[in-house]
Order: structure tokens, then C-alpha cells, then sequence
């Protein structure tokens, strides 16, 4: 796939620090491998806290400058680059489909996913605008202005290599923030990529810098990071212990965070529901990027009335589902990102069958001509909580249906876990709807809707899934400060 690229100047192997591609400083290097295969397809930096601090020198001398200029200046930066991701969508999505394994027709719809956010956040930069209060005393004026926190160390996961890193790294330029990034180590590839096109785009130098790391010198990458009082905030998508972690190490200099954590997302159908639209749901909620998604539902409960229908619809749909290379045009279900995936999904159907769930579809790893780590669409029913996968996200496309009567009771069992990012409902009774949406302790609710997402909307989570939202106003403003003016003798 790599091979195919249009333009192989996109697939790049350095870190990237003040404008200057360059290994990193011991020289070491960590391999990026085809998921299906298992096969080394490139080799990138596997940076250390030299790397970091370089970076974070660079972000730090070029924060003056852009955060001073215009709004307008800055947002045309960002439309040139929202520009240049969407001409070369095609080699973008080669590069995800290659290195997260993910079929192409959903890579080319994560480029365009992860540009919406670009060109959100272009427009939103011309939008920012503070207050003029009402004086509270004669002869004084109070204003409130928004300013750039300063500089951002964004770390993305592996599951949306593009998406990920645009919708934290727009935002932060549009408010006039410079940042420091490190990708996933699965996939650092279209983060690279993405940040030649930024400087395509005249990004100036240092606004920008990314460095690569493997997981044994991503924590001194990061730690150098936490420490550093220059780097005002951290942004980090991945999991809740990881998060925490960041939430402790970063009180030592009181860093702004967004964290967008871990989820167990329940998806509901209630007797009254649409049941073709709540199938039709959660087959795009489910098994979107096979099933590795932190908003995709964990749980499935069907109410007792249409269960059988339910179950009986949705098995037949996830039977045919295609698993396949990223490659094959009829692949719905790519690879799993690596072995250990596999292994723990596999570990979640077998616990759950021991425990009295049965199999309605799928239930077995495949082995593709091209590979062992593929999991088949997976539909198990008479799930209970007793199961490994009610109280941790499987992360694979694994869908447990659990019968319910009532919906005190399913509210109650949707609610009882720590996480709260994303919850969906299927219901045509209006008095419910808006009932069972306040009930549901997360920070998404997808009602009568399995695609949630939008780059104008606020996307995060309550509870351990973290805080910070990303996309809408609300993601423009967690790379912001407030600061107050009080100017008085103007009596
Ligand atoms: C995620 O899995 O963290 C993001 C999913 C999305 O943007 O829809």
C-alpha cells in the first residue's frame, strides 16, 4: 500500500522539531508494522526526554510570535492545510489503512472526519471573542479576553491516526497555541504526514513539532513533558489509567487537561423503538473500525418484547460482514491493531460462553490469507453482569446483547460502571426519550442515532472517562485562559 502512494514524499521518517526533519538524538529507531501481517513496513525515531525538551524548546520560542498574530492570518493557515489534507486524501488514507489496518472506504472517511475538524477550527479562530462588562463602579472598565494557554503536548492514540491528532492539534493552533505531539507507536505514520502538509500549508517554524516514540521511552517522552512549566497542557484520547497518571504527574505544575479516557458505552432498545433503525445503529456504532472505537457501544440491551426480533435481525447483519484485508474493496472488519487485541477479545467471548452466553454469530479468531489477527464479527446473547466484557471495553467487534424488563432496571445497569463517555437509545416515546437522556450518566447520548460524531459537536465524557471536550466552541475553548482587565481613573 505504501508503495502505491502518489506522492512518497508523505511517508516520513524523522521527528520534526523547528521546522527540521531529524533522527532522533540517540539515534535509535522503532519498527511500524502492517497489522494484518505483522510485517515491518517502516522505521521511525524512537525518541527520548532529549527529544522532548528540544521539541518542547521549539514550541516555547515560536509561541510569541503565533500567538500574536492575527486570527485571520492563523485561520488561512489552517484552511491551506485543511486544503492540502483533502487533495491528498487518497495517500493519507493508504498510509492509516497500511499502518492501523482499517478497510480503505473507512480510511478515506477518516481523513475526510479528521479535516471537518481542521476547517471547523479555521472558521472558529475567527470567532473568538471576549467581553465588555458592565462596570460595577464609575470610572472603570472590565473587559474579559481569551488568550492562548501556550504550549500543548498532544498525545493521540492508535484507533483514528489522522482524526485524532487534527482535532487536538486545530484547535490548539486556532486559539494560538504551538504544540509538541507523540502519536501512537502502532501509528505514527499519518501523523507525519499530516504534519508535512501543515508546513506545505506555511506553518512557521516550531509552531509544529512531533516526535515518535516506542512504549518503553514513551513515558520518559511524556515525563519530560510533565515537567516542563513551559508546556501549559496536556491533550491525551487513550486509556483511564494512563489518563490518571497524567492527572497526577502534571499537578506538579497545575497543567490545563483534556482526557478523553476509556468508555463502556451501553446501547438501549427499548419495546417502542424503530427496531431496523436500531439495528441499522448499531451495526455503524458497533462495528465502525471493527469495533475499536471508545464510543462504540459495550453493552447491548434489548427489552424483553422485541429481543428475539433484535437479536435474530442483527445476527443475520453481522454475518455478512466481510473480514478482510484493508486492501479487499469488500472488507467491513480489517485486522485488529495487534496480537494482544485479539487475545482479548478472544478472552471476552470465552469467558462470557463459560459463563452461560451463546454464540449467535462470529465467536472465533480468523486467519486471513494475509494474516492471524482478525477477530469475526461477534453477536452473544443471554450476556449478564457477571462477565469480563460488562465491566471492560472489549475493543473489538464483540456485540453482548442482556435482556431487560424495565427501564429502571436497564438505566441502573447502564449507569453502573465508572466510565460515562457515550451512551446511545432507540425509543419512539417522546416522554422517554427526554427521561431516559437526563438518566444516563455520560457525557454523549446518541438518541435514536448510532453516528455521533461531529466536528460541531462537544465529544467527551463524565465520570472516568475523562474531561475536556473536543470539536464545537467548547473544543476551541479548552485551549484558552480567561484573563480579566480592570481598568479604572477613567472618571
Ligand atoms: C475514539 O474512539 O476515541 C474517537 C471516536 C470518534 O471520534 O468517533
Amino acid at each position: 500500500m505504501l508503495a502505491s502512494l502518489a506522492h512518497p514524499d508523505l511517508l516520513r521518517s524523522q521527528n520534526y522539531i523547528g521546522q527540521q526533519w531529524c533522527d532522533a538524538r540517540p539515534g535509535q529507531t522503532l519498527p511500524v508494522f502492517d497489522p494484518a501481517t505483522g510485517d515491518e513496513i517502516a522505521r521511525v525515531p524512537d525518541s527520548d526526554a532529549t527529544d522532548a525538551i528540544r521539541a518542547a524548546d521549539a514550541a516555547a520560542t515560536a509561541f510569541p510570535d503565533w500567538s500574536r498574530r492575527t486570527a485571520r492570518d492563523r485561520a488561512q493557515i489552517i484552511k491551506r492545510w485543511h486544503a492540502l489534507i483533502l487533495s491528498h486524501q487518497d495517500d493519507l488514507a493508504r498510509i492509516i489503512s497500511a499502518e492501523q489496518g482499517k478497510p480503505m472506504h473507512e480510511s478515506v472517511g477518516e481523513v475526510r472526519y479528521g479535516a471537518s475538524y481542521v476547517e471547523w477550527f479555521a472558521e472558529e479562530a475567527t470567532r473568538i471573542c471576549g467581553d465588555v462588562v458592565a462596570e460595577s463602579a464609575p470610572g472603570r472598565k472590565m473587559f474579559v479576553l481569551k488568550e492562548a494557554v501556550g504550549v500543548v503536548a498532544a498525545i493521540t492514540p492508535w484507533n483514528f491516526p489522522l482524526a485524532m491528532i487534527a482535532r487536538k492539534i486545530a484547535p490548539a493552533l486556532a486559539a494560538g497555541c504551538t504544540v509538541v505531539a507523540k502519536p501512537a507507536e502502532d501509528t505514527p505514520l499519518t501523523a507525519l504526514a499530516l504534519v508535512y502538509l501543515a508546513e506545505e500549508a506555511g506553518l512557521p517554524p516550531g509552531v509544529i513539532n512531533i516526535v515518535t516514540a516506542s512504549r518503553t521511552n514513551t513515558p520518559a517522552v511524556v515525563d519530560a513533558w510533565l515537567a516542563d512549566p513551559r508546556v501549559r497542557k496536556i491533550t491525551f484520547t487513550g486509556s483511564t489509567p494512563v489518563g490518571k497518571h497524567l492527572a497526577r504527574e502534571s499537578a506538579g505544575t497545575l497543567k490545563k487537561l483534556s482526557l478523553e479516557l476509556g468508555g463502556n458505552a451501553p446501547f438501549i432498545v427499548f419495546d417502542d423503538a424503530d427496531l431496523d433503525a436500531a439495528v441499522e445503529g448499531l451495526m455503524a456504532s458497533k462495528f465502525r473500525n471493527g469495533g475499536q472505537t471508545c464510543v462504540c457501544p459495550n453493552r447491548v440491551y434489548v427489552q424483553d418484547g422485541v429481543h428475539d426480533a433484535f437479536v435474530e435481525r442483527l445476527a443475520a447483519r453481522v454475518k455478512a460482514l466481510h473480514v478482510g484485508p484493508a486492501t479487499e474493496p469488500a472488507s467491513r472488519i480489517g485486522p485488529m491493531i495487534n496480537a494482544r487485541a485479539v487475545e482479548k477479545i478472544d478472552r471476552h467471548v470465552q469467558d462470557a460462553v463459560a459463563k452461560g452466553a451463546r454464540i449467535v454469530a462470529g465467536g472465533e479468531r480468523v486467519r486471513t490469507s494475509d494474516g492471524p489477527h482478525y477477530y469475526a464479527p461477534t453477536v452473544l446473547v443471554d450476556a449478564t453482569p457477571a462477565m469480563a466484557l460488562a465491566d471492560e471495553e472489549t475493543f473489538g467487534p464483540v456485540a453482548p446483547v442482556f435482556r431487560f424488563r424495565h427501564e429502571d432496571e436497564v438505566i441502573r445497569h447502564a449507569n453502573d460502571t465508572p466510565f460515562g463517555l457515550a451512551a446511545y437509545f432507540y425509543s419512539n416515546d417522546v416522554r422517554r426519550i427526554w427521561r431516559v437522556a437526563q438518566a444516563l450518566e455520560t457525557g454523549i447520548v446518541g438518541i435514536n442515532e448510532g453516528a455521533i460524531a461531529s466536528e460541531a459537536a462537544p465529544f467527551g465524557g463524565v465520570k472516568e472517562s475523562g474531561y475536556g471536550r473536543e470539536g464545537s466552541r467548547h473544543g476551541l475553548d479548552d485551549y484558552m485562559h480567561t484573563k480579566y482587565l480592570c481598568q479604572g481613573q477613567l472618571a
